[in-house]
């Protein structure tokens, strides 16, 4: 069976990183599942956001766990990635609510309402800082979309064994997935991690550790690899048996798969 394609952080190849103009962009490309980062602002919201601090992606200095929502609201996440659109008379004008902060809340709604089934892998960041406090706002979220359940469009990833370990505690039936961050990790989460959960294991390492994937694959695991942009890593994933590509090309990767 062909991998799952995953946009990571929407269409970021082409759109700015988790505004909803990268995940419309995504869906319209035909993502079967669309990827976000999130953490919690000050007042408790959960938003996209890759980084700690939106230097990158606003322009601006500021520690997204620090700022309210309405302050993350009021920056604009989109003009970063091509500055110079709006002296380009070429250039389609920029819809401003396209490129807003987006919340987890939001891109849930616009999955749960989009005409075709979509699912949803929410990275939780950084999450022991806050004692839990983000993955209960998380599965508080699911359950208000009756999404808490087998079956259901989500999963929950995290580089963090003790994130996941809450999530479990707490919903039972959400799917999960283990992050992976360097090989040398694999032997120690191997004996921990649930036998249903996923393993998410980054394209470089898999790439620099040619045996790893292979040894992932006979313990039974399910593989969702990231960040796969090009031919030759979609490849790779191909011969490993992955069941998710996690890329910024999502429209790429359906094309090398013959299915656009
Ligand atoms: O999908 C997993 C991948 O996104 C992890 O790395 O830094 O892009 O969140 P990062
Ligand atoms: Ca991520």
């Amino acid at each position: 069976m062909r991998p799952q394609v995953v946009a990571h952080r929407g269409a970021s190849h082409d759109n700015a990183e988790h505004t909803l103009g990268a995940y419309l962009a995504a869906l319209d490309a035909g993502a079967e599942a669309l990827e976000c980062d999130v953490r919690l602002t000050a007042d408790g919201h959960l938003v996209c956001v890759h980084d700690r601090n939106v230097r990158r992606t606003a322009s601006t200095h500021g520690i997204v766990s620090t700022m309210q929502l309405s302050d993350l609201d009021a920056l604009d996440f989109a003009s970063w990635k091509n500055p110079w659109a709006d002296l380009d008379d070429e250039a389609p004008e920029r819809d401003e609510e396209l490129g807003r902060v987006l919340t987890l809340r939001k891109l849930l709604e616009t999955v749960a309402d989009y005409h075709r089934p979509v699912e949803v892998a929410i990275e939780t960041k950084h999450p022991t800082r806050y004692a839990g406090l983000v993955e209960r706002r998380v599965v508080d979220l699911l359950r208000d979309f009756g999404w808490d359940v087998p079956g259901a469009p989500v999963r929950v990833m995290s580089f963090s064994w003790t994130a996941l370990q809450r999530i479990e505690r707490l919903a039972p039936a959400v799917r999960l997935v283990q992050l992976l961050e360097r090989a040398q990790y694999w032997p120690m989460l191997r004996g921990v991690i649930g036998d249903d959960w996923i393993v998410g294991p980054g394209i470089e390492t898999l790439r620099e550790h040619p045996k790893l994937g292979r040894r992932i694959a006979r313990t039974g695991h399910e593989m969702h690899v990231w960040t796969v942009n090009t031919r030759a890593e979609l490849d790779l994933c191909l011969d490993l048996g992955v069941t998710a590509v996690i890329s910024d090309r999502p429209a790429y990767m359906l094309d090398l798969l013959g299915v656009r």
